[in-house]
């Protein structure tokens, strides 16, 4: 028979309830197995769930037990812009979460994109707060129907990595409210999202896992808030303040488990009277109430499972929409399969596997598709296909058995820096370019395969700069100078410089970190097996200096970093200052072509519509965007919201944006393809 949560709580001791709310091995807290309330199991995500590690220490298990399903990061699963995906990826976390005993998925991350150099954005769905919060809500209703608690993080404003640990946040209440938090609003609201993570960094000089402005006043008392806030690994400084703030479970990353700020030292105080038992009470509470909500305690709990065929597909489609076709002169994409005798592929992100890295999210991949494998495998032996490297990355020392976590308090993230190349590298990678230029003058197709990997989007640290790392820019040169037909695809967490060779360029495909499938969905998409249909859910900048937190605000800040750039974040400032992007935010082009007409407000529904219509030859979706100006200002706008919308040639449909703000007779809408192509104004 279920008890209530009260009941419970009257028969822990104190010793029982301190268990509760820490860590009492990395990844759970204690349960109290005398009144059969289990441990709360929690895994990384968001990408799917992490391996396991030992309890009291950053190794491995090394088992074969804990290989996923790798699912495309939430930049990529943002780039589909269709929520219903974000659902499915959801749904696919949270029930491998359970099918791996977990009981939190410390997932999804929605943190904005203020800087495209932040090392943890592939983690992250947008720089804008429309889209960000639609996906995330589906997100985490799609993970917690299978009994498992999704953990949006990190409440708030961790938009760097540089002193993630200690830098104070200086922003207007107003921007934080505008731009940084509504996500988190709407994780919960909407979402319901069970328990939320607090960020490493401070916030108006309170680190925001103990912060009594963001637990208290926003999330409990505005938001209403009555589920489970848990620490980052290590985001709690001080017994008392964590204490008396409204955090729930302490968890860090040593294994001094006992001291704990909300360990021994809590209990100590509680004893001694200098804190209330009161406020050890309520956590208990929370958590218990979370552990009735995911029916840990009345024998009811969903089962899950893991590495399913089901998820691989899911995985697979969403791949499909996340890929966004920057450029396509003269039509050379698709690739005419029937007529690819001889194929090069270049670069070293052709046969990289990713999954393995990028911080706490890396995932031990069930396996991964990469790019050179999807065209194989697609093209199957017909197709004579060659494979160099073109450039390569710094061979690294083993760094021994340390795992960057064990350390990650005391370093407190560092500045990415830009590497220095040895002669033996220059030598090794010059031969590598020479090689790849003289072979692609002979071949009748050539694919380029570049971009970042997870040595630099990477938790813990920053790009130095939006370059192109290991000379990538000369070699792009040098072989679109003999093959300007040359095929690029880029894969990365963010955008990166291309002015030195783009005007050069016919084609372009972005392909984010893309999961397991990957490489065929890319193959697909190359092939026109699949018409692409992602947009871009970031403003794709020329340099990073053409990034407002660069060119007003300040970034990395020292003690304190100001976000003087108010709300022109992402493509706002750069409508505003008119500062040209190289890709806009919302770019992305398709196979078929669209047209748009009819556009109608109909004032009681606070409903816009229009008609669209495929005006191409073949089946292909298109992301209709509605943005928002306010009177005053015709150069600002906002997202204010996106249909995505599959036609068949020639066919046509109605669609409608429901507005969420009331429009007033001063308010302009545009609608568009992006937020710089705008097919129609709405007054
Ligand atoms: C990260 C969190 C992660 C936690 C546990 C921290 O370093 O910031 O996102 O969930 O570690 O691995």
């Amino acid at each position: 028979m279920q008890k209530n949560a009260e009941e419970i709580l009257k028969q822990l001791t104190l010793d029982e309830k301190i268990g509760m709310v820490h860590g009492a091995e990395l990844f759970r807290t204690a349960g109290v197995e005398r009144l059969g309330i289990p441990p709360l199991v929690m895994s990384d995500g968001p990408m799917g769930v992490r391996q396991e590690f030992e309890p009291d220490c950053w190794k491995p298990m090394g088992g074969n037990d804990d290989f996923v399903t790798y699912l495309p990061c939430n930049s990529a699963l943002a780039s589909t812009w269709n929520p219903g995906l974000a659902h499915e990826m959801g749904s696919v976390l949270g029930e491998e979460a359970r099918g791996r005993g977990k009981d939190v998925i410390l997932a999804p991350g929605v943190n904005i994109k203020r800087t495209p150099l932040c090392g943890r954005n592939f983690e992250y769905f947008s720089e804008d707060p429309y889209l960000t919060k639609k996906m995330a809500a589906s997100c985490i209703q799609g993970i917690q129907q299978w009994d498992v608690a999704a953990c949006v993080k990190h409440f708030a404003v961790n938009n760097q990595e540089v002193q993630r640990m200690s830098v104070d946040v200086e922003i207007e209440e107003q921007v934080l409210r505008k731009i940084y938090l509504p996500a988190f609003q709407e994780a919960i609201e909407k979402g319901g999202s069970y328990s939320i993570m607090g960020a490493y960094n401070q916030l108006y000089g309170e680190h925001c896992c103990q912060s009594d402005f963001l637990l208290r006043k926003i999330l409990r008392e505005e938001w209403g808030y009555d589920g489970v806030v848990i620490s980052d690994w290590g985001g709690v400084h001080d017994t008392k303040a964590g204490a008396e703030s409204q955090l729930d479970i302490e968890m860090s990353v040593t294994d001094h488990f006992d001291q704990y700020f909300l360990a021994e030292p809590l209990k100590e105080k509680i004893q001694s009277g200098e804190i209330s038992e009161k406020v050890l009470d309520e956590k208990v509470l929370r958590i218990l109430n979370l552990m009735i909500r995911l029916h840990m305690l009345d024998g009811q709990r969903k089962k899950g499972s893991y590495n399913t065929a089901e998820h691989r597909q899911k995985a697979l489609e969403a791949a499909r929409e996340s890929m966004v076709l920057l450029k396509n002169e003269d039509n050379i994409l698709p690739l005419k399969k029937e007529t690819l005798k001889r194929v090069l592929v270049i670069g070293e992100n052709a046969d990289c596997v990713h999954s393995n890295g990028g911080g706490s999210a890396e995932i031990k991949a069930l396996y991964e598709i990469t790019p050179l494998m999807g065209l194989k495998t697609h093209l199957g032996g017909n197709t004579e296909i060659t494979y160099v490297k073109g450039y390569c990355r710094e061979e690294k020392q083993e760094k021994g058995s340390v795992n960057w976590q064990e350390t990650s308090l005391e370093e407190g993230g560092a500045a990415g820096t830009e590497e220095k190349e040895s002669m033996a590298l220059a030598q090794k990678r010059e031969a590598l370019r020479k090689e790849a230029v003289s072979l692609a003058e002979t071949y009748e197709t050539v694919i380029y395969v570049g971009g970042l990997n997870h040595e630099l989007d990477c938790e813990n640290q920053d790009r130095p700069d939006m370059k192109l790392p290991y000379r990538q820019d000369l070699l792009i040169q040098e072989l679109l100078a003999v093959r300007p037909d040359m095929t690029i695809v880029m894969m990365g967490g963010s955008p990166v410089e291309m002015g030195s060779w783009i005007a050069q360029a016919k084609s372009l495909v972005w392909c984010w970190y893309a999961g397991m499938e990957g490489g065929n969905a890319l193959a697909e998409v190359l092939l026109g097996e699949i018409n692409p249909s992602g947009k871009l859910p970031e403003t794709f900048y020329k340099t990073h200096t053409d990034c407002s937190a660069h060119a007003l605000g300040e970034y990395p800040g020292g003690r304190s970093v100001a976000y003087k750039e108010g709300r022109y974040v992402g493509y706002r400032y750069n409508d505003k200052f008119q500062v040209e992007p190289e890709f806009c935010f919302g770019y992305g082009l398709s196979y078929t072509t669209f047209s748009c007409c009819d556009p109608a407000w109909n004032r009681e529904k606070n409903q816009i519509c229009c008609k669209i219509k495929n005006t191409g030859n073949r089946y292909g979706g298109e992301v209709l965007q509605l943005y928002r100006r306010d009177g005053e200002d015709e150069l600002f706008q906002e997202l204010a919201g996106f249909e995505k919308v599959f036609l068949e040639a020639g066919e046509e449909k109605q669609v409608v944006f429901q507005l969420e703000e009331e429009s007033s007779e001063s308010c302009k809408y545009g609608i568009g393809s992006s937020s710089r192509d705008i097919y129609l104004e709405v007054e």
